[in-house]
């Protein structure tokens, strides 16, 4: 049987309470831990007895949903259950008759294509912060903390590298469901390895957004393949450097289209399917309050995205619909390499720069997140810049 089949047959034979059944989906050796327990079961005879004292406990226990992660090393599973609490078993909280409790387990796929090693059931995860027990870190290696976007749908643009790459890790660490979108295929999928390790469900989508037909099809496509859409984040764009003088049309053209056109009609398209509300989350800059010469375009499209980000919170607040933006200050990316191997202007930069050195891509993903989630629940309009103090000067 594959292991995610064999999963599903563990979970089944919980819900008919049939012990030996759920012994038969595991190894001989394997480990049992539920930490909020304090249990740590060994073997199938300490497994089967923990089964059976939980059978006569809870008579109707039922896994009710149940959303499954899958990676080469493990299963995760998200499960909401069910059950009446007929007796007195350890200090389960909550202690009401009938609850509905979350928990979350780890299956690691043993060789032999049973289920092994150590299983970790965290259980239930609100447990944890009554009793003080502090979860396996494998576990949380890749189911994070309470995962603050699980069962989350993100689709990221410019997630093919730099900050928008990052942003996407850090999106599927917190436990979303993480659309890759970007136009070079191969840089994606490097992308989409990394991204995976958090085990959550990954998917690739190409497409320029400098054309309005794509910018839908991303978000369609996105709806198709993971059936909902709950955040996005704007992250393509760029620059053209050059003096205002020299600057030609269709350069002018080039920079508007590729950070601003794109954001909006990304958002645009994503508020049409974000029927339950969501958070979009748009990439402007320190340009966007501090000016930039020999790249005005650039300058002047990010001062459009802290606009936009304003004037579309304004309007879809009634929808659930919350739209941020992160303001990144230099950040070692590809976009910033010809600059970086500039002496001059780096020094310049750097004396600006009250923590004197460039952000890293990953150092963005935390304020991604944090507007992502409910964390941020009552924000919107706002632009939260991560730029090591740059505008405290
Ligand atoms: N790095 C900084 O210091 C800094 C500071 C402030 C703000 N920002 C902003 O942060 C965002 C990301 O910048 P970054 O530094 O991470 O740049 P980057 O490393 O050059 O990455 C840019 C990303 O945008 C995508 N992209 C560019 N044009 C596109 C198009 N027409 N269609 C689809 N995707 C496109 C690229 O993907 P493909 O090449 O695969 O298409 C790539 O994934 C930009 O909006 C930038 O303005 C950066």
């Amino acid at each position: 049987m594959q292991p995610l089949d064999l999963v599903k047959a563990h979970l089944r034979a919980e819900d008919e309470g049939d012990v030996a059944a759920v012994l038969a989906t595991f190894t001989e050796d394997c480990v049992y831990r539920i930490p909020a327990y304090d249990v740590d079961l060994r073997g199938k005879e300490q497994i089967g007895a923990f089964y059976r004292s939980m059978f006569a406990s809870f008579p109707d226990f039922v896994n009710e949903t149940e959303t499954y992660h899958v990676s080469d090393q493990a299963i995760f599973v998200e499960i909401v259950t069910r059950r009446t609490h007929d007796g007195v078993w350890r200090d389960l909280p909550p202690t009401g008759r009938s609850f509905r409790t979350t928990s979350l387990a780890q299956f690691p796929v043993a060789a032999d294509g049973l289920l092994g090693g150590e299983i970790v059931h965290v259980n239930p995860v609100d447990a944890l912060y009554k009793i003080g027990a502090l979860p396996s870190p494998d576990l949380f290696q890749t189911v994070r903390r309470f995962r603050p976007l699980a069962r989350r749908v993100a689709l990221v643009t410019g997630a093919s590298r730099g900050i928008g790459a990052a942003v996407a890790e850090a999106l599927a660490d917190a436990g979303a469901d993480v659309v890759l979108a970007g136009r070079d295929r191969a840089a994606l999928t490097e992308v989409a390895g990394r991204v995976r390790a958090a085990g959550t469900h990954v998917e690739m989508l190409t497409g320029d957004v400098t054309d309005v037909g794509a910018c839908r099809r991303l978000v369609a496509e996105t709806v198709a393949r993971l059936g909902r859409l709950d955040v996005l984040v704007n992250a393509a764009g760029g620059t053209r450097r050059g003096p205002a003088l020299e600057v030609t049309e269709e350069d002018w053209d080039a920079v508007q289209d590729m950070n601003l056109k794109s954001a909006f009609f990304t958002s645009q398209a994503a508020a049409r399917v974000m029927e339950e509300g969501g958070s979009i989350v748009n990439v402007a800059s320190l340009n966007g309050v501090v000016g930039n010469a020999w790249a005005a375009g650039y300058a002047a499209s990010k001062g459009g995205i802290v606009q936009l980000t304003k004037s579309l919170a304004l309007e879809w607040a009634d929808r659930g619909i919350r739209v941020n933006a992160i303001g990144p200050g230099m950040v070692d990316t590809p976009m910033t390499e010809p600059l970086q191997q500039d002496p001059e202007r780096m020094a310049r930069l750097l004396s600006h720069i009250p923590m004197a050195r460039f952000g890293r891509p990953d150092e963005m993903g935390g304020a991604a997140v944090f507007l992502a989630s409910d964390a941020s629940a009552y924000m919107t309009g706002q632009v939260v810049y991560v730029d090591g103090g740059y505008l405290c000067v």
